[in-house]
Order: C-alpha cells, then sequence, then structure tokens
C-alpha cells in the first residue's frame, strides 16, 4: 500500500517536473490561435512550465473556456483568455515570447502552400500587432506555409521600422527534428533520447533536407534506405493529413515540438547558455534569404547561426533540388507584403 503511495507520488513529481529547470526567471508568453487543434495542447504543455509566469491566450473562438479550462491546473502559470481581434494588443503586451499556430490546416491533397491565401493576412495581421506593441518579443511561427509566413512577418516589422527583428523571428521547423529523431532511432534500434539530427532548408516537401550524415550518434545506410528515411521525414506532415482523413493536418506532435522549441527558447533568454534549436530564420547561410539551420539561442534570441556543418554529396543534391521552389516561397511571402 505504502509502497503505491510512494509510486503514485514519484509519478506525480516527474510530471510536475517535466519542463521544470534551475532558472527561476519567470515570463508571459502568448499563444495566438489558442483554440485550435495545435493550440490547445500547445498551451497545456506551456501551462506545465515553471519558467511561465502568464500564459496569455488569442484566439477568434472559445478562448474564454480554453483559459478557464486551463486554469484549474495547479501550475504555477496565471491563464488568461483574450477573444477577438480587439483584444489581440493586451493578449501580447509585455510577452516575452508569442507562438502563432492561427490559421486554417491542410487536408488532403493540399499542400502547404495551398494555405497561403488565407493564413497569409492572419500572420501579416498578427505580425503588425506584434511589430507595434511588443517589438521586443520573440515570435515563433507555426502557421504554414512557415517558408512563406516568416518572410511575411519580417516584412511587416521592417516596414515598421523594427531593429533587429532578424534575430528574433523563428519559423518554428522543430518537428521536422522531432520525426528524423523518431523514425531514425526505430530504423537502427537506438534510444530515442539520444538521437539528434539537424535539419536544415525550409519546412514543407523537398525543402526540408534532413542531415542524417551529421546525426548523433553517427549512422551509416545504404543509399537507397537514406533515400528512403529521407523521403518519409520529408512528406511526414502529409502522412498524417491523409490518416486524419480530412480532419486536418499534425497538431499533437507539432505542439509538442513547439513546446519544445519554446522551452528552450524561455531557457535560452533567462541566460542558460549552450540551447541550440534548428529554426528556419533570416539567414546569409545560403542564397536563400530564409533558411533552417541549427541556431544557438541566448537572451536576446538568436545568439549565433551554426550553419549546414558539412555535407555529403546527396544532401548537396538535396540542397540543389530544395532551392528554387524555396526561394519561390519567400519571394511569394515578400510580395504579399510588398504589393
Ligand atoms: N487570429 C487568431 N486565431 C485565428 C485566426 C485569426 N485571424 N484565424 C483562425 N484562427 C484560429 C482558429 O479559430 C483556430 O482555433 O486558429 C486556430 C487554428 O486551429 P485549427 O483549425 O485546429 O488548425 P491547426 O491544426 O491548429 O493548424 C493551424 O498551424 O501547422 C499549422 O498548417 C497548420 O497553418 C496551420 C496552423
Amino acid at each position: 500500500m505504502f509502497s503505491r503511495f510512494a509510486r503514485h507520488s514519484q509519478l506525480i513529481f516527474i510530471v510536475k517536473n517535466a519542463f521544470s529547470t534551475s532558472s527561476k526567471a519567470e515570463s508571459k508568453v502568448a499563444v495566438i490561435g489558442a483554440s485550435g487543434g495545435i493550440g490547445q495542447p500547445l498551451s497545456l504543455l506551456l501551462k506545465n512550465s515553471p519558467l511561465i509566469s502568464h500564459l496569455a491566450l488569442y484566439d477568434i473562438a472559445h478562448t474564454p473556456g480554453v483559459a478557464a479550462d486551463l486554469s484549474h491546473i495547479e501550475t504555477k502559470a496565471k491563464v488568461t483568455g483574450h477573444l477577438g481581434p480587439d483584444n489581440l494588443k493586451e493578449c501580447v503586451e509585455g510577452a516575452k515570447l508569442v507562438l502563432i499556430p492561427a490559421g486554417v490546416p491542410r487536408k488532403p491533397g493540399m499542400t502547404r502552400d495551398d494555405l497561403f491565401n488565407t493564413n497569409a493576412s492572419i500572420v501579416r495581421d498578427i505580425a503588425e500587432c506584434c511589430s507595434k506593441v511588443c517589438p521586443s518579443a520573440m515570435l515563433g511561427i507555426i502557421t504554414n506555409p512557415v517558408n512563406s509566413t516568416v518572410p511575411i512577418a519580417c516584412e511587416i516589422y521592417k516596414k515598421n521600422g523594427v531593429s533587429g527583428f532578424e534575430k528574433r523571428i523563428f519559423g518554428v521547423t522543430t518537428l521536422d527534428t522531432v520525426r528524423s529523431n523518431t523514425f531514425i532511432a526505430a530504423e537502427k534500434g537506438l534510444d530515442v533520447s539520444k538521437v539528434h539530427i539537424p535539419v536544415i532548408g525550409g519546412h514543407s516537401g523537398i525543402t526540408i533536407i534532413p542531415v542524417i550524415s551529421q546525426c548523433t550518434p553517427p549512422v551509416s545506410f545504404p543509399q537507397d534506405d537514406r533515400v528512403r528515411i529521407t523521403k518519409r521525414i520529408q512528406n511526414a506532415g502529409t502522412e498524417v493529413v491523409e490518416a486524419k482523413a480530412g480532419a486536418g493536418s499534425a497538431t499533437l506532435s507539432m505542439a509538442f515540438a513547439a513546446a519544445k522549441f519554446a522551452m528552450a527558447m524561455l531557457e535560452a533568454l533567462n541566460g542558460m547558455e549552450g540551447k541550440v534549436e534548428c529554426a528556419y530564420v533570416r539567414s546569409e547561410e545560403t542564397e536563400a534569404k530564409y533558411f533552417a539551420t541549427p541556431i544557438l539561442l541566448g537572451k536576446n534570441g538568436l545568439e549565433k547561426n551554426l550553419g549546414l556543418g558539412k555535407l555529403i554529396e546527396y544532401e548537396v543534391g538535396l540542397l540543389k533540388e530544395a532551392m528554387p521552389e524555396l526561394q519561390g516561397n519567400i519571394k511569394k511571402g515578400e510580395d504579399f507584403v510588398l504589393k
């Protein structure tokens, strides 16, 4: 009886501390699109973090209910709900980190680029508000097509004269590394918690470039297996869209990945050194103006772009193949704001 109680208490302790760190600093974090398929589980994971003192939830629907529900959880973060455009400003005011999963998701047969018309204006309007109300906050953009929505947000910040935005606007590509780690650990029978694969390029289809040659620990594959696994990682989002058969795209794994990114960012903002996450940022690493690479995060956001590292011939080929599509996606985003 005693031991069962002890095991139960231990389990509660582990769950409560799942996202804890030694740092005591506190932050306001805003989630925009908080009532959606990604927004709700993301907000739940964030509510579990002792690094967050205030979790501010914005959406055009259902935020009073989502906020009331989360506010009953016995963790530190205060939860507030903000409904509709008139209340966006108060949601992001004073936020250190704004995560944006607002928008429409894919249905079977759609590419991420097919979402452009609806989601581009949603991200534009949110970026417009953030650039004025919380210009020094970090932005984590989840809304697809990320290859275009990040350039849209950056162009808005540029237009509004915000300096240094390049260090604070991130396309959240963490799900690509999460998937790569999962798939390769399974292929090789490795402990997934110890597997790490950088993913560079963009965040859709052939623009997603898993750099398997830089895997920790090192792994080797015959070429046909390398090609098969690379294609699976590139099409993993579509795998979920098809399995959900019209009910949307990846939400739970995306929420996990975004929470992982958010925790790394908050730890770095609080002074923890050595936090590295792959993210899609404004970049000078290739001829594409925006490119995902491993990024060293620091107190001011992007501390150092760690670049592409050494690629094998196959990965150089993937990069060449990705470039025209990625640059087209970037131009589409920039043109949307400039026109
Ligand atoms: N402002 C704020 N929230 C908005 C807006 C807006 N202008 N427009 C829509 N939303 C909200 C919706 O009310 C909904 O609660 O965004 C949420 C989106 O949720 P879902 O439709 O469930 O979509 P989800 O699966 O969460 O994906 C959202 O993230 O990964 C991307 O491709 C995905 O672009 C899509 C986005």
